[in-house]
């Protein structure tokens, strides 16, 4: 079987241009560009990625940005003040606290201080359970980009079998109350995790697999079922000389062996990441509306 690669960088590509196409319209009738503010912690390499790419979405599609920073060594009180600061900032439509966090700062205490209707990441316990609800919310950028790229493709989730991999509060949980739901994938769905006994026997099962558990190529073809959708969503760095920066971004899926059973599967890289930064800015812009 060919299957189908879910390219993820074109379509971010697509989305943004729409998004700078709707902040032309909203500038040119008088109204205020979008404002995405980031607060980073320290010089964590993957984070520092992360936040220069929001910086570079936030170029293309128009918007404002401003990159917060502070050294490792900042206390979870200078943080606190800092998210009140930014709370009270009529100027900021949205922000983020890129995580994780140093270990000596509760990140949850941080999250929680968050306003929720500046909370672009959807990870404040009021989006969360308007969520789990279906209410209006944020919802968190990377099941949304996934969810965006299963419809663009046309992918049918109604009453499929979906098993997400990982029950991190950042993808995991949020991905199979979003699969689940009526309104979004609408598929029945099982979440398998470190413990679970019986992970190789849901995966074979599976229609969709969404691999979000950050240890490379765990999801080998005797985990696959033909035909299956398969959304990729690690990006572990691991070393690699033959590379200009030392290291290549490295999925959970073995896709060399899984990519021919499949009907579709995203790519590492190229897949769901660029979709994960389009979606903050979608919810950016959905801030900066008001909505
Ligand atoms: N760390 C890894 N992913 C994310 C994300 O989506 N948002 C924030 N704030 N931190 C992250």
């Amino acid at each position: 079987m060919t299957p189908q690669i879910i390219d993820g960088k074109a379509t971010a590509a697509i989305i943004k241009a729409e998004i700078a196409e709707e902040v032309k319209r909203i500038v040119a009738n008088g109204g205020k560009r979008p404002h995405l503010a980031a607060v980073l912690v320290g010089h964590d390499g993957g984070s520092e990625t992360y936040v220069k790419n929001k910086v570079l979405a936030c170029e293309a599609c128009g918007f404002q940005s401003s990159l917060i920073r502070y050294e490792d060594d900042v206390t979870e009180a200078e943080l606190l003040a800092c998210v009140d600061r930014l709370n009270q900032d009529p100027t900021v439509d949205g922000f983020i606290v890129q995580l994780p966090l140093p270990a000596h700062i509760d990140a949850q205490k941080v999250t929680e201080r968050i306003d929720p209707r500046k909370d672009v990441d959807g990870f404040t316990p009021v989006n969360v359970g308007r969520m789990v609800i279906g209410l209006p919310c944020y919802v968190p950028a990377t099941p949304k980009g996934i969810i965006e790229l299963l419809r663009r493709y046309h992918i049918e989730t109604s009453g499929k079998r979906c098993v997400v991999l990982g029950r991190s509060n950042i993808v995991g949980k949020p991905m199979a109350m979003l699969m689940m739901q009526k309104a979004y994938g609408d598929a029945t769905v099982t979440v398998c995790h470190s413990h679970s006994a019986t992970l190789k026997e849901e995966c074979r099962q599976a229609d969709i697999i969404v691999a979000a558990i950050g240890r490379p190529g765990f999801v080998t073809a005797d985990m696959v079922k033909p035909g299956a959708v398969v959304i990729d969503v690690g990006t572990t760095r691991v070393p690699d000389a033959t590379r200009p920066k030392g290291f290549r971004l490295s999925g959970d899926v073995d896709f060399e062996h899984v990519a021919p059973l499949c009907s579709a599967i995203t790519p590492v890289p190229g897949g769901v990441g660029p979709m994960t930064i389009c979606m903050l800015m979608l919810n950016t812009l959905q801030a900066a509306k008001g909505e």
